[in-house]
């Protein structure tokens, strides 16, 4: 297959950047989009050119490092895929490809394709985590969690961290990434008792770093690659009521 690819090109942050063209020939349509921009990488290498710089590890949709706006689709087109899962057999041959950074504030970008998602991590640093002693790993079962709960707390858990959901937003809202965090705390029986000093903290974490507020566009689950669901947003939002009220 022949792609035409337009590609953000940034030299660094503080450079201005500016759609290049490169062509992508003979790709395999089994190639997945990260193994595509390989082969175009090293042909640029071959000719003394500057490759592509993009974010990747682990390649099977569970890290969360990958993802660029791919199409105006942050991870691209397909639905419930991260960008590393995404295979050139879902373009059509002879497509011009669209491939840019997330687009947000809070994620500067770093060199073409590479954002700084350190913004992310201070939303974690303010609360994203149990600060009680639990000890060892107690026995699976030796703390009841209701059936309901334990499945909710796994969906949230499912959040790779990726950003997407900030990429897609029109306010640039790291509401879902905050809420899937919050949740998967919170409906355990460990994260209870720190749960509404925990909103309040990450909600103010996220706040600070730049990110926007959610008005309910629904773009994020839309985009996610772990279709997690906005029903956390709500979560969220009853446990920051909660918090001022106690306050
Ligand atoms: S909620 Fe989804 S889109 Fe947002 S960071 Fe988590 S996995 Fe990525
Ligand atoms: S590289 Fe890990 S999720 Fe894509």
């Amino acid at each position: 297959m022949d792609f035409t690819l337009r590609v953000w090109r940034q030299a660094g942050p503080k450079t201005k950047g500016k759609l290049g063209q490169i062509a992508a020939k003979d790709i395999s349509p089994d190639t997945s989009f990260l193994e595509m921009l390989d082969i175009v990488n090293e042909r640029l290498l071959e000719k003394g050119e500057e490759p592509i710089a993009f974010d990747h590890d682990c390649r099977e949709g569970i890290c969360g490092a990958c993802g660029c706006v791919v199409n105006g689709f942050a991870h691209g087109h397909q639905e419930g895929t991260t960008l590393c899962q995404l295979h050139m057999r879902s373009f059509s041959n002879g497509d011009t490809i669209y491939i840019e950074p997330w687009r947000a504030r809070a994620f500067p970008v770093l060199k073409d394709l590479i954002v700084d998602r350190s913004a992310l991590d201070a939303i974690i640093t303010a609360g994203g985590y149990i600060s009680l002693r639990t000890g060892s790993a107690p026995d699976g079962n030796a703390i009841a969690v209701p059936k309901d709960n334990a499945d909710l707390a796994m969906d949230a858990a499912a959040c790779i961290g990726c950003g997407a959901c900030v990429a897609s937003c029109p306010n640039a809202s790291a509401m879902l990434f905050t809420s899937a965090k919050i949740a998967q705390l919170g409906l355990l029986p460990q994260g209870a008792p720190e749960r509404l000093d925990r909103v309040k903290n990450m909600v103010t974490a996220m706040e600070d770093a730049g990110f926007g507020s959610c008005t309910n566009h629904g773009e994020c689950e839309a985009t996610c690659p772990k279709e997690v669901s906005m029903d956390f947003i709500a979560f969220l939002n009853r446990d920051l009521m909660k918090s001022a009220i106690k306050k």
